[in-house]
């Protein structure tokens, strides 16, 4: 069969590389892609926001299956448009995408099924808003309501930061996604990042993950996409995995089902583990980023098959295997990130690197200028290896980030030091 997947980041190009180990695959193309996926697909200019060009290359390339990756084109409908056209895909439906692309829909949702999550308050108007956060306590958390690429959150500590934080949705900063706000109470824990496949009815637990969201050393300074990941994540212990399934995965699907509008793909719960048990951060309705580069890295069964199985209905009876291993990326980023990335610099030592056991190197943000590699991006490399611990596993990144020079780029030095202080005790999947 032929496969076309959406999307151009590291998360990409580690499904790309799971792909393409798959006996189903014919060919694989992937748009728009980047320099690392270049060697496994062939690169198309497809971006997933022309729903009609995608649909118009499929059928021109016989594609028998489309992945897509990002959000964006999930939350605007590609989804829907690939049903209507009757091309086979991989990814919610655009009321389904509504779990992430509105905070307020998933707070709702999680209110009417009982779904442990913070207390909240949702709102379209500044006053009311206002009003409402005058009685909070603190620190308290501001979101705006739809995509902000990561960027529409605001822990407040002081209730100045909080007014200013609804100052900037309301006044335009986000666009239309922050017109609508949400207050959320703060919850005070672990995070995890917990992956289950639905084909809208059925669920497949998937490995767990735990990402690193803060670009500096011992989680400080701004939030990014994620600077770094590992999977199993400690802290999900086989009970708190059951009681994230019952309590929060399982009531979600059935609750979709319910209200018409079933998921079918993999939804991704970014959890806080607190002391009452797991709760609800966010939903988001496509694989992480860069938590897929783990869960890639230690997925022993044929990836394209549980792709197809999800989009088929075809879950009740499926399983997947899991490398018992560890496996631990490092995001290598532009400088500057995240605010302006600086683009273009050249990176050099890129197969030495590869080399290193255990290791594979997905890129997230590269281009092809004749033989040189250039970053292209904000996280521009996903450096990741595999081991029979949490610490084999970090050496063996760090050992390969050694043997790359790039002065344009940097990385955290310490992922994974969590799951490492905890005696790198593994968790069951
Ligand atoms: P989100 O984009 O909703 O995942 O939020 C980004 C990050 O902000 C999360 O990964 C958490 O670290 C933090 N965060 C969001 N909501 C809360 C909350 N209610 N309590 C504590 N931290 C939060
Ligand atoms: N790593 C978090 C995300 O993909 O949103």
């Amino acid at each position: 069969m032929n496969v076309l997947l959406i999307g151009s980041g590291g998360r990409e190009h580690a499904l790309a590389w799971a792909i393409s180990a798959s006996p189903l695959l014919d060919k694989l193309y992937c748009g728009p892609g980047n320099a690392g996926i270049a060697d496994l697909a062939e690169l198309v200019a497809l971006t997933g926001a022309d729903h009609k060009a995608v649909v118009e290359f499929a059928r021109r390339h016989d594609i028998g299956f489309v992945i897509i990756g990002p959000e964006a084109p999930l939350v605007s409908g590609l989804g829907d448009t690939l049903t209507a056209a009757g091309i086979k895909h991989f990814g919610p439906s655009k009321a389904a995408s509504q779990l992430e692309g509105s905070k307020g829909f998933t707070k709702d949702l999680c209110r009417d099924l009982g779904i442990p999550t913070g207390a909240y308050g949702r709102f379209s108007q500044a006053s009311a808003a206002r009003a409402y956060l005058a009685r909070q306590p603190l620190p308290i958390v501001v979101k705006a309501d739809g995509l902000a690429a990561g960027k529409g959150v605001v822990i407040a500590q002081t209730m100045a930061e909080a007014e200013a934080a609804l100052d900037a949705c309301f006044s335009g900063a986000f666009g239309q996604a922050g017109s609508e706000v949400v207050i959320e109470e703060f919850l005070d824990g672990e995070e995890a990042s917990f992956f289950a496949l639905s084909d809208g009815n059925h669920v497949l637990a998937l490995a767990t993950a735990q990402d690193h969201k803060r670009v500096g050393n011992g989680d400080t300074g701004p939030n990014t996409g994620g600077m770094g990941a590992y999977s199993p994540a400690p802290v999900m212990t086989p009970r708190m995995i059951e009681r994230t399934m019952t309590e929060i995965i399982q009531p979600t699907i059935a609750g979709m089902a319910a209200r018409g509008m079933p998921f079918k793909g993999v939804l991704f719960a970014g959890l806080m583990i607190t002391a009452k048990g797991p709760q609800l951060i966010e939903y988001n309705v496509r694989f992480g980023d860069p938590e897929t580069q783990v869960l890639m890295m230690r997925l022993k069964s044929d990836l394209l098959t549980a792709l197809l199985a999800t989009a088929d209905g075809a879950l009740a009876t499926f399983d997947l295997r899991w490398l018992d291993d560890c496996a631990l990326t490092v995001v290598m980023a532009g400088r500057g990130y995240p605010g302006t990335p600086e683009k273009g610099t050249e990176i050099r030592g890129l197969e030495a690197a590869g080399a290193v056991d255990g290791v594979e190197i997905f890129h997230a943000g590269t281009r092809r200028d004749g033989a040189r590699i250039l970053a292209d991006g904000g996280r521009v490399l996903n450096v990741t290896a595999r081991g029979k611990t949490v610490m084999e596993a970090q050496a063996r990144a760090y050992a390969a980030i050694a043997k790359i020079d790039w002065p344009g780029g940097f990385c955290r030095s310490d992922i994974g030091w969590r799951a490492i202080a905890r005696d790198a005790s593994r968790a069951s999947v």
